[in-house]
């Protein structure tokens, strides 16, 4: 017997892209150098050696990109805005040509009746702040605001749903602790310094965004990866919680009114010798301003031993358990552990999945068609874990697949495919794989058989 899992009503469903990786047009009609742009310029930082100079060159083909997802029915859709496309310089000077690119996009979605959902910051900030210290510096976060008021400015009567950031934890620290992302640099007190401006400029952005866009819904996405220990070791345990207090509480807690957790503030100083030393009176009343709705990017867990040097990156090591093509653990009950957490921990009023989904080695079959089983598998799984946390009381609201379609996976380049809608890179060519078409049903039923 098969029973039906179907979603409140209302629920919306969704898929997510960012500048960067879609929009190509690099250098076109006044944008400005973005760290992406000069990282992915430089030898030796992209895996396969490609850039987003093109991507899916989606800066032209974007009607063509709309009519596809009013094809599949999609209800809502996130994409963000690329800073050096608005304000080349990074302050200052408005493009206007950057502003009409994405002021036509939102109204093409409007008449296609696809709610856009905007991030303001998806990791590509102008060079020329870079040039200056970037988000290390407080006056990175002022310029920020600047950005974010002029775009909630032009379409705030339009948009209503906003998303400050975009994991913040990847942007201040694969960014500048590690090293992986743009710009580069490896420096924990950097990072440290770049988490805590992110979070100064989601708190001071948000209300200049409300101002802006009436009844608007503002919020942030983080990237909360459930992290358990290896094994019942006190060891592992510990290890588990200094994981757990990096990548989660560190962001959770000061957005959500608590403050920085003291126990990491101490182990920022006693593992990479990083002081919290840039804070300063009132900056965390900034950061706990209220918001409507927390963004949850969610891909995998974090299982923590103690004997891994220090976890960074944290290791992801389970046998018997299914992996994607980034070597991330499938495991949707964690997704369900986290939704629960946010509710009951934290007692967060709405949430949306903001990111969630799968690379796998997709291929092309002769009849045109591509075949990726695991992928709707994946998405199957994780859509149940969120239908039983919302049966749990979870204030989930909706929930945004990654991605659209294929894309430039960051440091791995074009060597790793999310899309429910694949791209040939050569031709631009889009083909809907089976789970777009399978995504298409569960959103026109809102729900699944099981
Ligand atoms: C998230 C990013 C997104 C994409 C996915 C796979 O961390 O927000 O841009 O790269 O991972």
């Amino acid at each position: 017997m098969t029973d039906k899992i179907v979603f409140p009503q209302g629920f919306l469903w969704g898929t997510a892209t960012s500048s960067y990786q879609i929009e190509g047009a690099w250098n076109e009609d006044g944008k400005g150098e973005s760290i992406w742009d000069r990282f992915s310029h430089t030898p030796g930082k992209i895996s396969d050696a490609s850039t987003g100079d093109a991507a899916c060159d989606h800066y032209h083909r974007w009607e063509q990109d709309l009519d596809l997802m009013q094809e599949l029915g999609l209800p809502a859709y996130r994409f963000s805005i690329s800073w050096p496309r608005i304000m080349p310089e990074g302050r200052g000077k408005v493009n206007q040509a950057g502003l009409d690119f994405y002021d036509q996009l939102v109204d093409g979605l409007l008449a296609r009746g696809i709610t856009p959902f905007v991030t303001l910051y998806h990791w590509d900030l102008p060079q020329a702040l870079q040039d200056e210290g970037g988000w290390p510096l407080r006056s990175t976060a002022e310029a920020f605001v600047d950005y974010a008021d002029v775009v909630s400015a032009r379409l705030g009567d339009r948009v209503k749903h906003w998303i400050t950031h975009n994991e913040p934890w990847v942007a201040a620290f694969l960014g500048y602790g590690m090293g992986i992302h743009a710009p580069g640099i490896q420096d924990f007190q950097q990072a440290l310094a770049a988490s805590h401006h992110l979070l100064l400029s989601h708190g001071w952005a948000t209300p200049i965004i409300r101002a802006n866009s009436e009844n608007a819904e503002v919020g942030i996405t983080l990237s909360i990866n459930d992290v358990l220990p290896a094994s019942p070791s006190p060891q592992d345990y510990a290890a588990a919680r200094e994981i757990d207090g990096f990548t989660n509480r560190w962001f959770l807690d000061p957005v959500y009114g608590r403050g920085y957790p003291t126990d990491v503030v101490e182990w920022f100083d006693r593992v990479h010798g990083a002081r919290l030393d840039m804070v300063q009176e009132g900056d965390l009343a900034v950061i706990a301003a209220p918001t409507d709705f927390l963004g949850h990017n969610y891909y995998t867990r974090t299982l923590a031993r103690a004997s891994v040097a220090d976890n960074l990156p944290p290791t992801r090591t389970t046998d018997g358990s299914e992996f994607t093509e980034m070597g991330w653990e499938v495991a949707p009950r964690s997704l369900y552990r986290l939704l629960n957490r946010f509710h009951f921990e934290y007692q967060i009023p709405a949430i949306y999945i903001t990111e969630n989904g799968a690379s796998f080695p997709d291929k092309v079959c002769k009849e045109g068609h591509v075949h990726d089983d695991r992928r709707q598998a994946y998405l199957k799984e994780h859509f149940r874990a969120a239908h039983d946390a919302i049966q749990c009381g979870v204030p989930l609201r909706g929930y945004f697949v990654w991605s659209f379609m294929d894309n430039f996976e960051w440091s791995f380049g074009y060597t790793k495919r999310f899309g429910i809608v694949y791209v040939d890179f050569e031709t631009q060519q889009r083909i809907v794989k089976e789970s777009g078409k399978w995504y298409s049903n569960v959103i026109a039923q809102n729900g699944f058989e099981d």
